[in-house]
């Protein structure tokens, strides 16, 4: 019987940033993985890293690429049926870091294996056991072998759809969740991007967004209606339609990846049961308007490693009992704010007349107010950790 200090469930970005500041702190923790290293390098995931989220890598030694190949944005544009309105970040003091996920996940991944952190893919039958004992302890397959894994704490890093936040009794959660009637198709191609910062924009025939991995490598997004499928959309017909609806000329090639994402906003709570903590996709979704999702699980994992080290540094108790509302606190303004300008930025099929018009004039009170933009501008930057 193996045993460590904490077990985290899950290599995604919530797990291995975990790992590596408990690993700094000379606390002992081991990564378990379901799928492969190859499956989980793949991943196409969205690349806005707020500042806090920059500054934590750079914190565990690991920005190296970042600061090679991340593009620093100090805006992004608006078109709202191909008028442009650029927000200026620096307004709200700040700005962001485009740097795929894909490469962070990469950078991470290679920096445990450097530092000898106990990460393990290829994981089959991950179950918990008494987490609400002081003993909890991991079971899992690896290669066929039946293994266990004591520890004292288990955190759960993997994902919406992972086992951490199902083995807590329903009755002790409480769930919030609102499911969007679209998705979001979107394209990655090797083309230099549209323009030099993001552009988001709201269309008569559906939102659009425009970003980018790197000057020579784009990423775009679509919406389309709840139940689409990637087959109904070739590559003509996707450059097409993202020119309509950005009003701006893009550069098109062969995609590379070409997939669709439902959105939905979501959030579990509490985010600790027993000796079970839940951080990242586990505790909560977003829809990607507002490129939340990687920054509240860079957030939740700097509050949890904060608990846990103040636990087996000092014997305090007072921040793991505390984690979760404080985690919370900033999970839900990310929360408002993606589900916010989800619904401004979005066509509604079927939407209520009253909503549509409110949606409109939202759309311009913004256009016309500095003040709106700012707090646009404050929201999309992130709140302090
Ligand atoms: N056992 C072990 N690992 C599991 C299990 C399981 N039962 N279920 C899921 N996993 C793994 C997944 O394979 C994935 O690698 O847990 C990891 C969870 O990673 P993410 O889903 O990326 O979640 P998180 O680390 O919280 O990062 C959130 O990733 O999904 C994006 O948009 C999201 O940007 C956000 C970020
Ligand atoms: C992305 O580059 O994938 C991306 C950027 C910003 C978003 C969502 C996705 O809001």
């Amino acid at each position: 019987m193996a045993s460590t200090q904490v077990a985290i469930i899950g290599a995604g970005p919530a797990g291995l940033l975990l790992a590596h500041l408990l690993h700094a702190e000379g606390i002992s923790c081991v990564i378990l993985e379901a799928r492969s290293r190859d499956y989980v390098e793949a991943r196409i995931r969205a690349g806005v890293l707020e500042q806090t989220t920059v500054d934590l890598v750079r914190r565990i030694g690991v920005a190296e690429g970042l600061d090679r190949e991340g593009l620093v944005h100090d805006g992004f544009m608006l078109a709202i049926d191909g008028e442009p309105l650029r927000i200026d970040l620096t307004a709200a003091g700040g700005n962001v870091t485009v740097y795929g996920q894909t490469e962070l996940t990469r950078d991470l991944i290679a920096s445990a294996r450097a530092r000898g952190i106990d990460l393990h893919f290829d994981i089959d039958a991950v179950a918990l056991h008494d987490i609400e004992s002081a003993a909890p302890k991991v079971t899992f397959t690896q290669a066929g072998v039946a293994r266990e894994l004591d520890c004292a704490f288990i955190a759960g890093c993997d994902g919406f759809h992972g086992v951490s936040r199902r083995s807590i009794p329903a009755s002790a959660m409480q769930l919030y969740e609102r499911v969007y009637p679209f998705g979001w198709l979107g394209l990655l191609a090797d083309v230099p991007p549209a323009a030099h910062e993001l552009i988001y924009a709201s269309h008569a025939n559906g939102f659009a967004l425009a970003s980018m991995r790197s000057l020579t490598r784009s990423r775009y997004y679509i919406q389309v209606p709840a139940g689409e499928v990637v087959e109904n959309w070739s590559d003509a017909r996707f450059w097409d339609e993202a020119e309509i609806r950005l009003g701006v000329p893009v550069t098109r090639g062969q995609s590379l990846e070409k997939s669709i994402a439902p959105l939905r906003s979501f959030v579990a709570e509490p985010l600790r049961h027993g000796r079970l903590f839940l951080a990242g996709d586990a505790a909560h979704i977003v829809p990607p308007t507002g490129a939340k999702g990687l920054n509240l699980a860079a957030a939740d994992v700097t509050y949890l490693a904060e608990a846990l080290t103040g636990y087996f540094k000092r014997g305090d108790e007072a921040a793991l009992t505390s984690y979760s509302a404080k985690a919370l606190t900033r999970i839900w303004n990310s929360v408002r704010f993606s589900w916010w300008f989800t619904t401004l930025t979005h066509d509604f099929p079927g939407a209520d007349p009253f909503d549509a018009r409110i949606r409109r004039s939202d759309l311009a009170y913004l256009r016309g107010s500095k003040r709106a933009q700012v707090a646009l501008a404050e929201n999309y930057i992130g709140l302090p950790i």
